[in-house]
């Protein structure tokens, strides 16, 4: 699996990288008991079944069945390679990774999105520098220094300007050799009526779109001369979808942990606005509402994020439905408010950073408060009957809430507001959440039943051989002197396939003078399901001490299967014989013996 890279280059990178740091940067992880519990980030979940052991250096999602070790966790989840893999790794922990090994790997990515994200990283570059320090960019720079910008923000964000040439930048990337065909298929340069290829963001001060590994994948491009459209970007392709990409993520990703909130903007111009106010952990949609797909992504990995969209009344219909999609995803919504007709940038500009931070994002409403707020727009609440709707309608909202001491902040709220009696209010949310729950048990319910239909039955009843063969598995991978043992006295002859694959990488593994270690074991193995097997063996619960009686009852138990599956395999042969040589008779007796073995069979595993 790891091609020649030295064995101790690996267990010194594995062993500075803990899982529980690693796995942290994507996933929020709480620790009960001696794990750490998450949600699975590879399979859609509402409530955290995916575990990290630190001990074991580990991971396992009950629900889906996956699990690893640190290397192979980045493998799953950023589509890496073993090489890949352990660069992201030695760079995070300040360790080398000798170059030379670099050549003979083989990325999943194809040939062509590997020139296109070359093309994407040059142009990054020459557009950056062209803005920075040539004349042709000279008005792009003017534009952004004119708008508040400093030197550091335009490097942070490697903002560039693409001159007002058609033939620059389609020479340049020629001359790089890249294919001018592949460069318009992939949306970096364009082509018009006339088979004309050129450059699609000439005259625009350009800022690059990264990919959540930090890899620039898209432009997007803000005209500085009144020319329609303001913004334009790149089209959608293989490695860029509007739908799942979070402008800024790859940066604001630590930030985010750490503050345990993120500040969700409608585009890359606000995003670098509050970047320079001193708010790292803002992201954007390009100019699309924010998608389930998005939202789950933040959801990975904080509880709270915070919509700071346009003041005005487009910007207050997008958070209304940016707020709905957050919740769906199980996020604590908050809304920062910002005045009438302004956007972050426009606040920050005219009223300063510190401001911005005290006044908007630092005291940004509560989920119910902004609905509250955005539901009466649509009331006249000087008319009785107005009101009576608007409170109706606020309290099919409470009625969602299932904190009761939440609920009964913003019902007295309500009733102050109303003069209403809070008695009234209550019996009137008991009515609606009567109604509500029977929905969502039904929801809970159903959701139980698709891991159960899931490959990893949790609590599947297993034949005594089967448990016998996991639980010594368990305790070979735990300690070498017992798989030595059973080396001795069983070998290979276990009965279940995946089995006698794991066993024998572990006595080759142990016979190569590796001590136990789950975590580095794991890359012994050929692939992903006896991988998740191991791990999932590995979770077992074990006595700390075992005795010999105990490991001898479990060898007897898998040698019994053994013998009894050699028995009905030899008798099973007779009785092919006694059919050949047409003796019914005798074929007969001997089906009836492998049906009495298997009945007993049966009845001693039960
Ligand atoms: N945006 C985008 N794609 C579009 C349109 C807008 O990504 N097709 C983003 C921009 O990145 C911008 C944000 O949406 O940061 C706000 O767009 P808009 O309200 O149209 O911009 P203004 O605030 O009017 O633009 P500016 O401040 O540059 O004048
Ligand atoms: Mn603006």
């Amino acid at each position: 699996m790891n091609g020649q890279i030295p064995e101790e280059t690996i267990e010194d990178i594995r062993n500075s990288n803990d899982i529980v740091d690693v796995i942290g940067e994507y996933v929020q992880l709480k620790k009960q008991g001696r794990n750490y519990f998450g949600l699975c980030p590879f399979h859609g979940e509402k409530s955290p079944s995916f575990s990290v052991t630190q001990e074991k250096q580990i991971f396992h999602c009950f629900g889906c069945g996956k699990g690893g070790n640190v290397v192979t966790f980045l493998m799953e989840l950023e589509g890496y390679n073993f090489y890949d893999a352990l660069k992201q790794l030695a760079d995070r922990s300040g360790k080398q990774l000798p170059e030379s090994y670099q050549a003979s790997n083989n990325s999943r990515q194809n040939q062509a999105n590997q020139d296109v994200l070359r093309a994407y990283e040059w142009l990054t570059k020459l557009y950056h520098h062209l803005l920075r320090h040539t004349k042709e960019g000279k008005e792009g720079y003017q534009y952004l220094i004119d708008r508040g910008f400093t030197d550091e923000l335009i490097d942070t964000f490697q903002l560039g300007f693409s001159p007002n040439s058609r033939e620059f930048i389609v020479q340049f990337l020629e001359k790089k050799g890249f294919h001018p065909q592949t460069m318009v298929k992939a949306g970096l340069l364009s082509m018009n009526d006339q088979n004309q290829i050129s450059d699609r963001f000439r005259g625009r001060v350009i800022f690059p779109i990264r990919n959540h590994l930090g890899k620039s994948v898209a432009f997007g491009g803000r005209s500085i001369n009144g020319q329609e459209p303001k913004y334009l970007n790149s089209p959608e392709s293989e490695l860029f979808h509007k739908g799942t990409l979070l402008y800024n993520f790859d940066k604001a990703r630590s930030t985010i942990r750490k503050e345990e909130a993120a500040v969700l903007f409608e585009g890359y111009m606000d995003v670098i606005s509050a970047h320079k106010a001193g708010v790292h952990n803002g992201v954007a949609t390009l100019g699309t509402s924010l998608t389930d797909a998005q939202a789950k992504l933040l959801r990975r990995y904080v509880d709270t994020v915070i919509i700071c969209y346009d003041g005005d009344n487009a910007g207050l219909q997008a958070t209304y439905k940016a707020a709905k999609t957050l919740k769906k995803a199980g996020c604590i919504v908050k809304v920062a408010v910002l005045p009438e007709g302004m956007d972050p940038d426009d606040f920050i500009t005219q009223k300063g950073a510190e401001r911005f931070k005290k006044e908007v994002i630092d005291v940004s409403d509560t989920y119910i408060s902004f609905i509250m707020r955005f539901r009466k727009k649509d009331y006249n609440l000087k008319l009785e009957g107005d009101r009576i709707q608007y409170v109706e309608s606020v309290l099919d909202e409470l009625a969602l809430i299932d904190r009761p001491v939440e609920r009964e902040h913003y019902l007295k709220e309500l009733a102050n507001e109303f003069e209403l009696s809070l008695d009234t209010l209550t019996q009137e949310i008991l009515a609606r959440r009567q109604k509500i729950r029977p929905k969502q048990d039904k929801i809970v319910q159903s959701s139980n039943t698709n891991m159960a239909k899931g490959p990893y039955k949790a609590k599947k009843l297993l034949p005594a051989f089967h448990n016998a063969e996991r639980q010594l598995l368990a305790y070979m991978l735990k300690d070498n002197t017992i798989a030595d043992k059973v080396k001795e006295e069983l070998a290979g002859s276990f009965n279940i396939e995946e089995h006698q694959v794991i066993v024998t990488y572990l006595y080759a593994y142990y016979e190569e003078g590796h001590m136990p270690n789950v975590s580095h074991f794991l890359e012994q193995l050929p692939d992903d399901s006896v991988r998740s097997l191991v791990v999932q063996i590995a979770m077992m619960p074990i006595h700390e001490d075992i005795s010999d009686r105990e490991i001898n009852d479990y060898i007897r138990l898998i040698r019994t299967e053994n013998s009894d599956a050699v028995t009905i395999k030899s008798l099973q042969a007779e009785q092919k014989m006694a059919e050949r040589q047409n003796d019914p008779l005798k074929a007969a007796q001997i089906a009836m013996k492998i049906l009495e073995i298997r009945k007993q069979l049966k009845n001693s595993n039960h």
